[in-house]
């Protein structure tokens, strides 16, 4: 079915749910009423959330929960979660109780280093694009110095600009390669504009460098834009605990360790897994990131990338044994802001970040790294003892009743039956037709 539409932009927000209701669904009113039960009866916070995007219809829920009892770096957080996928919050609650009765979690900052680059063609002598190169550099600063002016004077800006010759890989290619630092901003539109200044002046400048021919003078700017992998923004969580404080039901500490280490090891050495084993991390790291209004794009984009820093895709996290010590840590570069955007226009951003205490860019960075351990720690210890589909599907019994259309007095019911028996997908329909049936 395709159907194109002209001026689609310019309807108001019922002709548009006219439009696709009537275009793309099979009972309009129903359709519409159902897109329309979502609006918020709030007509202004209605109005701010169909603001944030463009042809706006109505409003897609997730639900946003906490994970309590964090302890990280001796400091207790409960931490906001917004994520559609069943015992998510639960694994990092699991994790994060587990981890504060031994020492709880540890993160260091190992750099706040945010990049943009601006992609020309030059078409000359590089030895002439060199020397130009040094001429400008101090422009290239000065002319952008009103953009900057705020963030310097609160101590971030603009910390270098190199030119970089990439004409081995696309002919006449350079680029100048900017490093930022943008403090508790993520910094997206502070850097896009700062680069699209640089542009301005590389390309005027051009044109008045005698020593350039006619055809140099005329530098091609390709594009001007930040970079999501910040490799150099960078943040470690670790946690660590004697062996024997590793207490688990199904195995011994020695044996759960050792299984541990070895799901890592796995996970680093065969793709198929670290893809897996990294998206159990992302479970965390994604669901902090969006409660908080940060763009969980951005960070998913550049997390993988660190993955693959080496050539080869691999795990994130690391994990060994010595001396009888268990260690469980991981870096991952995370460019987020507390400042600016959706963190000071979405209302649940703002309650997220009250929750964390007002946290700095560089301590959400270190809160978001930690949900992305303690989750994979959650997930490795159902893998390596009981298997993950035992936890999930506990938490998972409630979407299978509801799928279902169980009332609240089944659901009740069937809940407390499934704490003594195993959830699948195929025991939850059968106690279920049992009851209706009875
Ligand atoms: P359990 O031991 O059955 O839970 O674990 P429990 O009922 O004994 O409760 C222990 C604690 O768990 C609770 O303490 C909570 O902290 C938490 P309390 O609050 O009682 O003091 N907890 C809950 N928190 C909130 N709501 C709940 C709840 N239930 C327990 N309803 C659990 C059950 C699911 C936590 C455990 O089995 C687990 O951690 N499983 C791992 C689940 C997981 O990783 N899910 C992610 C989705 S699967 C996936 O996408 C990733 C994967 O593919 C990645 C990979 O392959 O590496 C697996």
């Amino acid at each position: 079915m395709s159907k194109s539409v002209q001026g689609f932009s310019k309807l108001t927000k019922d002709e548009k749910i006219e439009w696709v209701t009537t275009n793309f669904t099979q009972d309009p009113n129903a359709a519409k009423a159902l897109l329309k039960s979502y609006w918020n009866s709030d007509s202004k916070l209605q109005r701010l959330h169909d603001e944030f995007i463009e042809n706006t219809l109505t409003n897609h829920y997730l639900p946003f929960g906490v994970a309590p009892n964090f302890l990280i770096n001796d400091q207790l957080y409960t931490i906001p979660m917004t994520i559609e996928e069943s015992s998510v919050v639960a694994a990092a609650s699991k994790a994060a109780k587990f981890w504060k009765d031994r020492g709880g979690f540890k993160t260091t900052i190992l750099g706040t280093e945010k990049i943009g680059q601006v992609h020309f063609i030059f078409d000359g002598d590089s030895s002439k694009l060199w020397e130009f190169f040094t001429k400008i550099k101090p422009r290239l600063g000065e002319d952008a110095s009103e953009l900057t002016a705020n963030m310097v004077k609160r101590g971030g800006g603009i910390t270098n600009i190199e030119l970089r010759d990439k004409t081995n890989d696309v002919q006449g290619y350079y680029q100048l390669h900017c490093t930022f630092e943008t403090l508790d901003a993520m910094g997206a539109n502070f850097i896009n504009s700062c680069l699209e200044q640089f542009a301005k002046t590389l390309k005027n400048e051009a044109q008045h460098y005698t020593p350039f021919t006619e055809a140099e003078r005329n530098i091609e700017v390709v594009m001007s834009i930040l970079s999501n992998y910040v490799p150099n923004c960078l943040v470690r969580a670790e946690v660590s605990c004697p062996v024997s404080e590793l207490k688990s039901s199904a195995v011994s500490p020695e044996e759960f360790a050792q299984k541990m280490v070895r799901a890592v090891q796995i996970a680093q050495a065969e793709p198929h897994r670290a893809v897996t084993h990294n998206k159990g991390i992302m479970n965390g790291i994604d669901a902090v990131v969006l409660a908080t209004g940060n763009d969980f794009r951005a960070v998913e984009a550049g997390i993988h990338a660190y993955a693959s820093k080496d050539g080869k895709y691999t795990s994130l996290t690391h994990a060994r044994i010595e001396n009888g010590q268990f260690y469980f840590w991981m870096e991952i570069p995370l460019a987020l802001g507390t400042v600016g955007g959706l963190t000071s226009l979405h209302p649940l951003v703002k309650v997220a970040l009250e929750i964390l205490g007002k946290p700095s860019a560089p301590e959400l960075m270190q809160i978001v790294a930690v949900a992305g351990l303690a989750q994979n720690f959650a997930a490795l210890r159902s893998l390596v003892t009981t298997g993950i589909q035992e936890g999930h599907m506990k938490m998972h019994l409630l979407n299978i009743l509801n799928q279902l259309g169980a009332t609240e007095v089944e659901k009740k019911e069937l809940t407390n039956y499934f704490k003594k028996n195993t959830v699948t997908h195929s025991s939850v329909v059968a106690a279920f037709e049992n009851l209706r049936n009875n």
